[in-house]
C-alpha cells in the first residue's frame, strides 16, 4: 500500500515480513540489491531495529525527528536481509506526516518503504502521481494530500560518530553541522547502494540543467521546450511552456514543487525539459543534486 510522508509517497510493507517486502521490489521493478528505509513510530521502536545509536545520531534524532531524516545504523537481527540487501546497516526514519505517524502507532511492526515510483523514475508527491505511475500494481493508496518537503529525506551514516551525508535533502549539511559539528558529504567514489547511482529520479523526457536558456532554445527549438524556473518567467518562451517553482526567494518551496513540475512537464510530451540551476548551497544543493541525477548526460 502507498503511504504519504512529509517527503514523498512511499510504498509500504511490514518490514518483518519477507514475502510482503518482496512484493515492493516486484511492484517497483527495483533490483533487490537496493535496500529499503524502515519507518518507525518512535525511538523505542527504532531501538528494536538497530543495535546501537552513536551520540551524534541521538542528537540528530532529538533535533530532527519525527521528520525528513534517515539514519544508517547497525541493524538488529529482527530486520530481514531483504530489507537491507544484506548490508550491516539499516536505514531508519521516523516520518512526521500525521496520517502515517498515527498508522505506525496503531500497528506493532515497522514499515519498510521506498519511494512509490517505478525504479529510476521521479518520486511521487501527490496521490495522482502514485495513481498514474503505479496505480495498476498496488491495492491501496492512503491519501495524505501533497507532500510538504517534496524531495526524499536526508540520509546520514556515521563513522566513529562523525556524520557522513549520503543523500542531501531539506535538512541540509549546514543544519546537521549546527547540531553536531562537522559533517562530510559522501564523495561519489564509493557507492554504498544503487539509489546513490548517478542516474536516478529521471523523467522520460530528456532533462537539461542549464544556466543559458537562450542557447538551449537555439539548439532544441522554441516550441519543443518545457522550462522549469524559479521566481520569474523567462521572456524567451511563452508562459504556457513554463512552470515557476516559487514566487519568493524561498528555496524550500522549490523542493516542495519540484517533482510535481517534473511529472507535469513529462506528461506534456515536450522534446526536452530545461531546468535552471540554483546557487549550490543549502536546499539549492539538494535540488541541484536531484536535477543532475535526472539530467541527460
Ligand atoms: O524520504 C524518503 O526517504 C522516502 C520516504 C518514502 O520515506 N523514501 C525513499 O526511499 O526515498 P528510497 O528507497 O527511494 O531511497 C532510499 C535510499 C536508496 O538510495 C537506498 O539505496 C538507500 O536509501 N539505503 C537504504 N537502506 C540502506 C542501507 N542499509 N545502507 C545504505 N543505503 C541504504
Ligand atoms: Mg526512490
Amino acid at each position: 500500500m502507498a503511504i504519504p510522508t512529509e517527503t514523498v509517497y512511499g510504498l509500504a510493507a511490514n518490514a518483518y515480513n519477507t514475502t510482503a517486502v518482496s512484493k515492493i521490489f516486484l511492484a517497483k521493478n527495483r533490483p533487490t540489491s537496493n535496500p529499503l528505509i524502515v519507518h518507525v513510530s518512535n525511538i523505542n521502536q527504532l531501538n528494536e531495529v538497530v543495535k546501537e545509536i552513536p551520540p551524534a545520531a541521538t542528537a540528530l534524532l532529538n533535533k530532527f525527528s519525527p521528520g525528513p531524516l534517515t539514519l544508517l545504523l547497525p541493524r538488529n537481527s529482527l530486520v530481514p536481509d531483504i530489507v537491507t540487501a544484506g548490508l550491516p546497516d539499516v536505514a531508519v526514519r521516523i516520518p512526521s506526516h500525521p496520517l502515517t505517524l498515527s498508522l505506525l502507532q496503531e500497528i506493532d511492526f515497522p514499515l519498510a518503504a521506498p519511494s512509490a515510483n517505478p525504479f529510476g523514475y521521479i518520486s511521487p508527491t501527490k496521490v495522482e502521481h502514485v495513481n498514474r505511475i503505479l496505480g495498476g500494481k498496488i491495492p491501496y493508496i492512503l491519501d495524505g494530500g501533497e507532500c510538504k518537503a517534496g524531495i526524499e529525506s536526508t540520509i546520514v551514516g556515521f563513522i566513529d560518530n562523525v556524520p557522513i551525508i549520503y543523500r542531501q535533502g531539506v535538512i541540509t549539511k549546514e543544519d546537521i553541522e549546527e547540531c553536531v559539528g562537522i559533517a562530510y558529504l559522501n564523495e561519489r567514489k564509493k557507492t554504498v547502494s544503487p539509489g546513490m547511482l548517478d542516474s536516478h529520479y529521471a523523467p522520460h523526457t530528456p532533462l537539461h540543467l542549464a544556466d543559458d536558456i537562450a542557447s538551449m532554445i537555439k539548439e532544441i527549438g522554441i516550441s519543443e521546450i518545457g522550462l522549469i524556473t524559479y521566481n520569474e518567467y523567462s521572456n524567451l518562451l511563452p508562459v504556457t511552456q513554463q512552470i515557476l517553482l516559487y514566487q519568493s526567494d524561498d528555496h524550500k518551496m522549490g523542493a516542495t514543487n519540484l517533482y510535481a513540475a517534473l511529472h507535469e512537464m513529462d506528461r506534456r510530451s515536450f522534446k526536452a525539459i530545461v531546468v535552471k540551476k540554483l546557487p549550490h548551497h543549502g536546499i539549492g544543493a539538494a535540488i541541484n543534486d536531484r536535477l543532475w541525477k535526472a539530467s541527460k548526460k
